[in-house]
């Protein structure tokens, strides 16, 4: 037998529904603040991932799914949609077209992780980005929106936490100042944090590692070492978000394990989610467009995975579906089965009709086995009277229809 990859999965009817009902959720957020779609391709050039995300980070060292093409180019299948978005948007020169600089997407991502709850290796985001508007309000807009979509969709217990990583100006200063503090004890912590030490020192901030715990927790805090400008930026955030009734922690070490992000970084966790898993996160980018070739922009964007989303948002409907399943026997009642299936699914219901020839008993079972509320019965004396029966598989009534009455007595039953 084969089986799918390790850590992707197949997603099936009635859950699918729970994912539709999400999307419809977002699309219809997103409208109304004026986002409008974007698909970007899942192959990109590996340089896009390599430039924009950073070449530190365990992204784009270890998740990557990267190969060569049939010409021995390096393309990788996308780990994350904010390089795609921005490589499109410069590709596009959408900075022209103030119609396009709200955008959101959502799809399939790929990382090589080790797969576990709420964790896979084909994974589906939806997400936002705002290209070009480097104000705070920006910021505060959008994740407001977000928190809106996520009520919305029913998720509750959500955490909005929020941090400022600073800018090439004054990160660096705050990086230096970190790998002092940290020097002496640089003994006692991980080996991931003595490495990044040197490769990346601010993401031994992120370390889970128990051990690292109180060392890290002692270290400086990055938000009291920005430089004026990206201070004033915090807490015009700060302010806007608290007009806007959106309430938030700071996490003074919330910085994320993607290179891009300039100032505002933020996370959601939901306490129906294990204690370790963002629900999403998300940031702003101010050096990103610049770095992979294009003009000096500002971007800021957030992404939530659908998988660790729908672990949150309340379960399908239980109950049979409100179907139809259409059982008929003999060659004059599948002549007008078909017919009263087209009429009914004019009127808007949901029929389901198969077409090999059955018993009545085998259809019924089947019909149970769909889980449909209603089987609509057409044999020889149906036709022949012209009235059919229609069996509620639920309450086992049956009643004897017309088959002008069917469409509006299905419609007074559907729940
Ligand atoms: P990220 O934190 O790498 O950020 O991913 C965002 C979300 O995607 C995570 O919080 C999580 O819900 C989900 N996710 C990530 N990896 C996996 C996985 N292996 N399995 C299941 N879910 C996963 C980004 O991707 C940024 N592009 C967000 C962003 C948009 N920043 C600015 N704009």
């Amino acid at each position: 037998m084969i089986t799918a990859v390790k850590g992707t999965q197949d997603t099936l009817f009635p859950e699918i529904g729970r994912w539709q009902r999400v999307e419809a959720v977002a699309r219809e957020v997103f409208h109304r603040y004026g986002f409008t779609e974007i698909r970007t391709p899942i192959l990109e050039p590996t340089e896009l991932f390599v430039r924009g995300i950073g070449d530190e980070t365990d992204i784009v060292n270890k998740e990557m799914y990267t190969f060569a093409d049939r010409k021995g180019r390096s393309v990788t299948m996308r780990p994350e949609n904010t390089a795609g978005v921005a490589r499109a948007f410069v590709e596009h020169r959408l900075h022209e077209s103030p119609l396009h600089s709200r955008l959101f997407y959502m799809g399939p991502q790929f990382r090589y992780e080790r797969p576990q709850k709420g964790r896979l290796r084909q994974f589906h985001q939806i997400g936002a980005e705002v290209l070009g508007d480097a104000a705070p309000g920006t910021d505060a807009e959008t994740i407001g929106m977000l928190v809106e979509f996520l009520q919305k969709a029913g998720v509750v217990g959500i955490e909005v936490v929020l941090n400022s990583v600073g800018c090439p100006a004054c990160r660096p200063v705050f990086v230096a100042l970190l790998k002092d503090a940290l020097a002496p004890r640089a003994g006692e912590l991980c080996g991931d944090c003595r490495r990044r030490l040197e490769t990346n020192p601010l993401r031994v901030l992120d370390c889970k590692v128990p051990s690292c715990q109180p060392i890290l927790d002692a270290a400086p805090a990055i938000a009291d070492h920005l430089c004026e400008a990206c201070a004033e930026h915090h807490a015009g955030v700060k302010r806007i978000l608290a007009g806007m009734a959106v309430s938030f922690s700071e996490r003074a070490r919330l910085v994320r394990g993607l290179d891009y992000y300039t100032r505002t970084v933020f996370e959601v966790t939901s306490s129906a989610l294990g204690s370790q898993d963002a629900l999403l996160g998300g940031g702003r980018y101010d050096g990103l467009l610049e770095e992979i070739g294009g003009p000096a922009m500002a971007g800021f964007g957030w992404a939530l995975g659908m998988e660790r989303l729908l672990m949150v948002v309340p379960p399908a409907p239980s109950g049979r579906l409100p179907w139809t399943y259409a059982a008929w026997a003999g060659e004059a009642a599948y002549e007008r089965t078909l017919a009263l299936a087209r009429h009914l699914r004019r009127e808007g219901h949901v029929v389901v009709m198969e077409h090999a020839p059955r018993s009545f008993k085998s259809s019924l079972k089947r019909a149970d086995r769909m889980n449909v509320k209603w089987v609509l019965i057409v044999g020889e004396e149906e036709v022949a009277s012209q009235t059919y029966t229609l069996k509620d598989l639920d309450t086992g009534e049956q009643e004897a229809l017309s088959e002008a009455s069917l469409g509006a007595r299905l419609r007074e039953k559907t729940p």
